[in-house]
């Protein structure tokens, strides 16, 4: 893992109707690391996804990704940039196959190398069965799985999954977290995943970040935040314990 920043923010501050969602946020996620975005609903983290995306601009602050400001930069950010939102839409007739075709058409990849793609995604994320099945008759679990398949296709170096493992059996859930680490390992994709499953976070993330009201109160790796919280570095602990723990003193 390397030290170089691919996320950085300054003060990183959103108003809605006067109030702060997100309230001078400094977040830094390294290259190639796996950062756990954590806090309870509402805490402002989907907000922040969208100011690092360019997709809704700050009150306050800036925000780097890649190098590139979201405010000014933000088609290049969307193409170095794999988002899967909390809400993932898909065409409920369209099969797998015609789905991730839509998408890479949207991306500007060649019909050739589009085919190639989709059947290297499939087998990927284990949808190569249900490929010719349409999406509308897809489970949770199958959807999840092509959303990440739709972020894949254009082979992005960042991946922000917005509730990645949401409706999900606990098989279901290991089972896509373990494709994320694999694509963290493999192809050194840096991650910045947002979740309420502590456990799943716990096994996959290098550092979190805890949000509680828009603030940032908890940044670092779990063995940091258990002596600081817990006064304990290195017994037996979990990502829950130190998660209520800065919840019930914020
Ligand atoms: N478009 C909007 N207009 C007004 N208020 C908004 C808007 N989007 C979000 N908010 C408010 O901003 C705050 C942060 O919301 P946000 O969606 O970022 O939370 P979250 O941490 O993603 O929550 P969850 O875990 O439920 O997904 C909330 O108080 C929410 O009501
Ligand atoms: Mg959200």
């Amino acid at each position: 893992m390397g030290e170089k920043r691919i996320i950085e923010t300054f003060d990183l501050t959103k108003y809605y109707n006067g109030q702060a969602a997100v309230h001078k946020l400094n977040l830094h996620v390294k290259e190639g690391e796996v950062f756990g975005f954590l806090g309870p609903n509402g805490s402002g983290k989907t907000t922040t996804l969208l100011m690092l995306l360019g997709l809704s601009s700050p009150s306050e602050g800036r925000a780097l990704v890649c190098g590139l400001d979201p405010a000014k930069d933000s088609r290049k950010i969307k193409a170095r940039v794999g988002y899967l939102p909390e809400n993932v839409g898909f065409y409920t007739d369209l099969d797998a196959v015609q789905t991730l075709d839509f998408i890479a058409d949207l991306n500007g990849i060649p019909a050739d190398e589009a085919e190639r793609r989709i059947q290297e995604v499939l087998e990927l994320v284990g949808l190569k069965k249900e490929a010719r099945k349409k999406v509308g008759a897809y489970s949770r679990g199958m959807k999840q799985r092509l959303g990440i398949a739709e972020v894949l296709i254009k082979n992005p170096s960042v991946l922000f999954l917005d509730e990645l493992t949401l409706g999900l059996d606990p098989e279901g859930a290991t089972k896509l977290v373990d494709l994320i680490a694999q694509l963290n390992q493999d192809k050194g994709m840096t991650v910045l995943l947002s979740s309420h499953n502590l456990y799943q976070v716990q096994r996959i993330c290098n550092r979190v970040g805890i949000m509680i009201n828009g603030k940032m109160v908890a940044q670092g790796s779990m063995e940091q935040l258990a002596e600081e919280r817990l006064g304990i570095g290195d017994k037996e602990y979990s990502l829950e314990e130190i998660y209520l723990r800065y919840f019930q003193e914020s």
